[in-house]
C-alpha cells in the first residue's frame, strides 16, 4: 500500500501504481502464497496466476500457471498493453515473457522447499488450503481513473495446472472507474 501510494503521489497512473504495489509481495521471498518464496505444486515447481484491468477502458491482461518469473503481474500489464488477449497461460505465457524481455528465474526457495520436501514425506497437512492467500490491490488515482491487480501462486501442493480465481477477470478482481473496483481472496474454487 505504501509503494502505490507513493506512486499514485508522483502522479503516475492507477495501473503503474497497483502493479507496483503488488510487486513488492511478489519479490518478498517470506511471504510464501504470492510470487518468488510461494509454495510450490505437487512437483515441486511454483506456478504462479496474475491479473491487472485499467477501469477506464475496461481493458486486462492475465497470466496463469507462469514458472519462472518473479513478477507475473508485469507480464500480465505486458499482455493488457500489447497483445490483443486477455489471458496466456503455461508454456505460452512463458514465451511471452521471454519475448518481452523478462529474466527468467528460479522461484522455489530453500524454505519453499523444504516445507514441500515435508509436505510430501507426510509432516505438513495434506489439506491444500494450508498457507493460502492472495493479494489484491485497488486503486484510484487523482485524475479518476481506477485499477486492479491480483496475483498468487494458489493453493500449495495444488495439481500442476490447477489455476483459480486470481487471473480470471470477473473473479479474481474487476474495476471500472466510473463504479469501483473489487479483488478477491480464498480459495478460487
Ligand atoms: N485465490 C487464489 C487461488 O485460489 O488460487
Amino acid at each position: 500500500n505504501a509503494k502505490a501510494m507513493a506512486v499514485l503521489k508522483s502522479g503516475s497512473s492507477a495501473v503503474e501504481a497497483v502493479q507496483q504495489g503488488v510487486m513488492i509481495v511478489e519479490s518478498d521471498p517470506k511471504i510464501t502464497s504470492v510470487g518468488y518464496g510461494g509454495l510450490p505444486n505437487a512437483s515441486g515447481v511454483v506456478e504462479l496466476d496474475a491479473s491487472i484491468m485499467d477501469g477506464n477502458d475496461l481493458e486486462c491482461g492475465a497470466v496463469a500457471a507462469l514458472s519462472g518469473f518473479e513478477n507475473p503481474v508485469s507480464v500480465a500489464r505486458k499482455v493488457m498493453e500489447e497483445t490483443p488477449h486477455v489471458l496466456i497461460v503455461g508454456s505460452g505465457a512463458r514465451e511471452f515473457a521471454l519475448s518481452k524481455g523478462f529474466q527468467e528465474r528460479g522461484l522455489l526457495t530453500d524454505a519453499a522447499r523444504e516445507a514441500w520436501h515435508k509436505w510430501r514425506e507426510g509432516e505438513r497437512k495434506k489439506d491444500q488450503t494450508e498457507d493460502h492467500d492472495t493479494i489484491g490491490m485497488v486503486a484510484l488515482d487523482s485524475r479518476g481513473q481506477m485499477a486492479a491487480a491480483c496475483t498468487t501462486s494458489g493453493l500449495a501442493w495444488k495439481i500442476p495446472g490447477r489455476v483459480g480465481d486470481s487471473p480470471l477477470v470477473g473473479h479474481g478482481l474487476y474495476c471500472d472507474s466510473k463504479v469501483g473496483g473489487a479483488a478477491a481472496t480464498g480459495i478460487g474454487e
